[in-house]
């Protein structure tokens, strides 16, 4: 089996015009427009699918308030469309489309599709190479240049919700994600098997109840996601943190508050991962964040910490927290 990453993640939306105005300066191509909503397809084959939230052709919502729908799992070939469905019918009720998609829901209530998904060669090239004092590679030549920010994929979705070892398990047992990161006593972080960065989907302790946080797109370089920035910032779009680096996965992220729901980000220069990864455990003030372009009063980032080698294939997230001192 491989699961490709999110092949459509569809949305409902109390405002569309607003919503569409949002991704439309966010710098998503749209390709089907109408009273009723928008899709937009991003570079590798993915959609990103805005309808309004009354629409009664929608999924039922699984969230107070809008935002995510469903995400629709991209996979490899039609046998492994077949073995998931013949997985997951074992304990819960899965509904094919006359199209072979598969519908059902995850174990933290989130509606969940399955669908063939040829993913594309992203097609970008002539991506500039990072001179530094230790290495010059770019000789009698400037770097790309961007005019605008165009996401290239979809990188991750990230929620809270109720019970993080139960919802991990579902993934990493049931569907092949591969653990790749903890955050102690907070969430862990998956891939999927047929995808390399850091993380497509990461789970975090909600409070006892499931919510959105953000959807991150990839774009190419840290260069295209300053030119997206300053764009969404002269449309009046905000941003709590602004510019950053996570430790852990290494993503350089801007964050902007979303009109459809939760947040949305560019996000760019992840951490590649295949099967030799051996996941860690950070602590969460010193994986968060390597550094923020506007430190808020209110920040906690640690400069000193240690990530350290999980023990066993999937701990209980209790496990994780640290007895004493690092
Ligand atoms: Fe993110």
């Amino acid at each position: 089996m491989a699961l490709l990453g999110i092949e459509t993640l569809l949305y409902g939306v109390d405002d569309l015009d607003v919503a569409a105005r949002f991704y439309d300066d966010f710098g998503l191509e749209a390709v089907e427009r109408d009273a009723r909503g928008v899709r937009y397809r991003l570079p590798e084959g993915s959609s990103f699918v805005l309808r309004k939230s009354d629409d009664p052709d929608l999924p039922p919502a699984f969230l107070k308030g809008q935002g995510p729908r469903e995400i629709v799992w991209g996979v490899d070939t039609q046998a492994s469309l077949d073995a998931i469905a013949a997985e997951l019918a074992r304990d819960r009720e899965v509904r094919t489309d006359p199209d072979g998609t598969l519908h059902t829901r995850d174990e933290a209530g989130i509606n969940i599709g399955f669908r063939l998904f040829d993913r594309m060669d992203l097609g970008v090239s002539g991506a500039p190479s990072e001179n530094n004092l230790s290495g010059v590679i770019r000789w009698n030549q400037h770097r790309k240049w961007y005019e605008r920010a165009t996401p290239k994929l979809i990188n991750h979705v990230v929620f809270g919700v109720p019970d993080v070892d139960r919802a991990v398990a579902f993934y990493v047992e049931r569907l092949g994600f591969r653990l790749t990161d903890i955050m102690r006593g907070f969430g862990m972080f998956m891939r999927c098997d047929g995808r390399h960065d850091h993380h497509n989907l990461f789970f975090f302790r909600g409070g006892g109840r499931l919510f959105f946080s953000h959807v991150s797109f990839g774009v190419e370089t840290i260069d295209e996601l300053m030119v997206g920035a300053m764009q969404m910032q002269r449309q009046g779009w905000t941003s709590d943190v602004g510019l950053g680096r996570h430790r852990i996965s290494s993503l350089v992220f801007y964050y902007m508050d979303s009109p459809a729901g939760g947040q949305t980000e560019y996000s760019a220069d992840s951490d590649y991962l295949d099967d030799d990864w051996k996941p860690r455990m950070w602590d969460q003030a010193f994986g968060q964040h390597h550094w923020l372009a506007v430190l808020p009063a209110d920040a906690r980032i640690a400069n000193r910490g240690v990530a350290e080698p999980v023990e066993g294939a999937l701990p209980k997230l209790d496990s994780t927290i640290r007895a004493g001192p690092a």
